[in-house]
Parts: C-alpha cells; sequence; structure tokens
C-alpha cells in the first residue's frame, strides 16, 4: 500500500478501503507521511466526498489515533452535547447543570473560542479559580459525586485532527462534510460518553450558512454514531442572530447564571429546555420529550438547577461568591451605549460581525496566542423583529480601551433596520434523530 495510490484512487472517485484509511492515519501520526501528500488527499476528499462507510473508517481511525477517556467508573448512562460553535453560545453552561439536576451524568469536553465564535472553556475561565485541567481521574471523580463536568480536551487527543485541521485549514479544504463530520465526531466519541446531542449552528454567525447544509451535517455524524452505535441526535438552531443578549465571556457568564436562576431571555430558556429534554430523552430517564421539558422546566423553577451549578463550579475550584454576586465577574472600565440612527424594524443583525466586533474588543483571539480580556463584549438590547425609534438604545458596548470610529460603525451597521418588518426564521430550525 502507498499514499500516491490512495492519492490516486480518490482522485478517480473511487472509494477507500477501511485498510487504506488506516493507512493514512497511521502515517500522520507516526509522521511517515509528508503534509503535502495528505493535502492531496484531503482536496481530493473535498473535490469527490466520501461514501458513509469510508467516513465512518475515517473517523474511527481518527478517535483512535491517540487518548480515549475512560469513563468506565461512572455508572449509568453519560451524556454530551456539541455545538458547532456560534456567537452568544452559552448553552452548555446552562444544559450542563440543569441536565445533572434531573438524575443524568454530563461528561462534556469543550473546546476554546476561535476567531469571531466563542468558546466554553474561556467563559469558563472568567469565573475566578475555574480549573479546566482536571486529569482522567479527577474528571471522574467529579461526575461522580457533582453529576456533571467540564474540561478542556487533553493534549493527546486525537492527534490525527490536530494535524489534518492545521493543513486543512491553510490549504482551503475546510469546507468538506466527511471532513467536518468525521473531526467533529472523532474528538467526541474519544471522549467516551453514551449519548450525544449535536447543536449544529445555522446563518451567518455559523458554519453551516443553510439548512441544507446544516441537515447534511447532522445527517452524516448521526451516521457515523449508528456505525459505532452512540445515540446522536441533532438540534438545528437559528444563528441569524446572537443568541441570548450577550456577547463576550463574563458577559456571558452572567446570562447564563440568570437563566439557571430562572430569569434569563425568553428564546434562550427556550433552546436550552429543547435541548435538555432531548438530551434526558438519551439518557432514557423520561420517556418522551415532553417529559423531558417539564422535568428540566421544574428544575430551573425550583432553583435546583441553580444550586447544581453552584456545587459544580465550587467543585473545579471555582469561587462561587462572584456566581452569588455577579457584580464580582470581571467588569469593563467602560459602557458606551448606542443609540439607533433610524426608525423602523430591525430585520437581521450581522452576528458573524459581532463576533468580530467582541473579539476585536480583545474578547476573544486573533492569534492563538492572544490573551483574552474576560470584561469586554456586547449587550444587545434590542433584537431582530423588535420596532425601534431613532435615539433608542440598540446596544451596549462593554469596553476597556477607547472606542475607535471605526468599532462603533461596526456596530451599528451590524443593525438592518427598515421601514417595513421581514419575518424572521425561529430560534429552532429542526430535531433530527
Ligand atoms: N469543528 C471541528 O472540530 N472540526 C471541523 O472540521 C469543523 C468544526
Amino acid at each position: 500500500m502507498n499514499m500516491i495510490e490512495i492519492i490516486a484512487k480518490k482522485r478517480d472517485k473511487q472509494v477507500l478501503s477501511t485498510e487504506e484509511i488506516q493507512f493514512w492515519i497511521d502515517g500522520i501520526v507516526n509522521k511517515s507521511i509528508p503534509d503535502y501528500q495528505s493535502s492531496a488527499l484531503l482536496m481530493a476528499i473535498v473535490l469527490n466526498s466520501m461514501e458513509t462507510k469510508e467516513v465512518a473508517d475515517l473517523t474511527e481511525a481518527m478517535m483512535k489515533s491517540g487518548d480515549i477517556l475512560d469513563l468506565s467508573q461512572i455508572g449509568g448512562i453519560k451524556v454530551d452535547k456539541h455545538s458547532t460553535g456560534g456567537v452568544g453560545d452559552k448553552t452548555s453552561i446552562v444544559l450542563t447543570p440543569l441536565v445533572a439536576s434531573c438524575g443524568v451524568k454530563v461528561a462534556k469536553m469543550s473546546g476554546r473560542g476561535l476567531g469571531h465564535t466563542g468558546g466554553t472553556l474561556d467563559k469558563l475561565e472568567s469565573i475566578e479559580g475555574f480549573d479546566i485541567f482536571l486529569d482522567n481521574d479527577e474528571f471522574v471523580d467529579v461526575v461522580n459525586t457533582v453529576g456533571c463536568s467540564i474540561i478542556g480536551q487533553t493534549a493527546n487527543l486525537v492527534p490525527a485532527d490536530k494535524t489534518l485541521y492545521a493543513l486543512r485549514d491553510v490549504t482551503s479544504t475546510v469546507q468538506s462534510i466527511p471532513l467536518i463530520a468525521s473531526s467533529i465526531m472523532s474528538k467526541k466519541l474519544a471522549a467516551s460518553t453514551d449519548t450525544i446531542l449535536l447543536d449544529v449552528k445555522v446563518g451567518d454567525g455559523a458554519f453551516m450558512k443553510t439548512i441544507e447544509q446544516a441537515t447534511a451535517l447532522s445527517e452524516a455524524m448521526i451516521e457515523i454514531g449508528r456505525h459505532l452505535n452512540k445515540d446522536v441526535r441533532a438540534i438545528l438552531s437559528n444563528m441569524n442572530q446572537p443568541l441570548g443578549s450577550t456577547i463576550g465571556n463574563a458577559l456571558e457568564i452572567k446570562e447564563a447564571v440568570l437563566t439557571l436562576q430562572n430569569k434569563g431571555p425568553k428564546d434562550f430558556k427556550e433552546l436550552c429546555l429543547d435541548a435538555a429534554s432531548i438530551m434526558l430523552t438519551q439518557a432514557k430517564v423520561v420517556s418522551n420529550y415532553e417529559e423531558g421539558y417539564k422535568l428540566a422546566q421544574q428544575k430551573l423553577q425550583s432553583g435546583e438547577a441553580y444550586a447544581k451549578l453552584l456545587e459544580w463550579i465550587s467543585a473545579q475550584k471555582g469561587n462561587i461568591e462572584v456566581i452569588k454576586d455577579l457584580s464580582k465577574l470581571p467588569q469593563s472600565k467602560y459602557v458606551t451605549e448606542l443609540n439607533s440612527e433610524k426608525s423602523g424594524f430591525i430585520n437581521e443583525i450581522k452576528t458573524e460581525q459581532l463576533g468580530h466586533l467582541s473579539m476585536l474588543l480583545g474578547g476573544g483571539r486573533q492569534t492563538k496566542d492572544d490573551v483574552i480580556n474576560y470584561a469586554v463584549g456586547l449587550e444587545l438590547v434590542a433584537k431582530t423583529g423588535q420596532k425601534v425609534q431613532i435615539g433608542e438604545p440598540i446596544i451596549k458596548i462593554y469596553h476597556d480601551k477607547d472606542l475607535t470610529e471605526q468599532l462603533i460603525r461596526m456596530a451599528h451597521d451590524s443593525y438592518v433596520i427598515e421601514n417595513t418588518i421581514k419575518e424572521t426564521d425561529p430560534l429552532i430550525l429542526k430535531v433530527i434523530d
């Protein structure tokens, strides 16, 4: 077997065998295959795609390329959820204690923000002391005692993906459903939970811009799960405006805490309850979606979900005084409120642009080594579908440095305000199981 033949096969639209895919992934890990050959094969996959069996083989080979978490010491069904990345997406921070408060074990590995999208780990680190670097035993211990935990990916989790992702980034080979699906699913499967709920974001602020693309990606990932005997389901949610009202690390923690106190924005709470009900169904603690919804709603109303949050933050060494008194979270030096420049209906919010703006304020990284400012970000005072008058507040900017004209313009231009109202899509577009 050799790499030139494998590349030629995919170039000629043939199906790769399990052994050929394994040969490629082994060669990436032991560095016997040079980057230019992997890049050529990646481009051939982008152009000629892969069959379901090839995608499952690729995912499995990648998953086994490094550490696989051992969750065998945790009893019962272990659940996980994964978001494909969005703006203002603090869902995991609510769902983790919410689902755990219903008696289900949530064992989750999360990532950092990239580009215009935020990352759960960065948000959690805005809580003083919070430790995302637990080893396998400590992680298992926290899940067993509290019922939930979120940690960062271990250094040797799916090393093949680290190499491939870096190559894809610089060879224009990111946009391929087999490659995205295998990249995401190999990491999720190496995290060893029994079920996975995928929150596939769709729209301007997301990777997948259309429902069709998001459906195809979801189906590919569900199919991988089927091959490997995992219960994988997907919820497609709208990213044509930021989720909830805030973008930025500490601001999003505050919004997540308020939601767990049953005081959060209605649309965001709905997404959390819908996702929780699917996870509870996957964990088999309820027999259907409606029962799951009611149980999760009851845990929010009774304060048990909030109590679980405090227990969890404390178990990972976070200072819960910061959660009990949200004014102790990192605070920006300045808050500038911008008023609408015209009257009309907010028909669109340019989500990716607001994600970039938050990053430029210091809330995200422009390069891998940038240090994040947890305090800065944005608060959307008005959202899509609302009517505003000229001079009324639309957005607040939390910042530490003086705002440039360009940043202010970016914020204003993110709001598309028109004379007649346009219909907007609902937050939850589709559930696939
Ligand atoms: N997220 C991943 O982990 N991999 C991809 O290819 C795309 C998004």
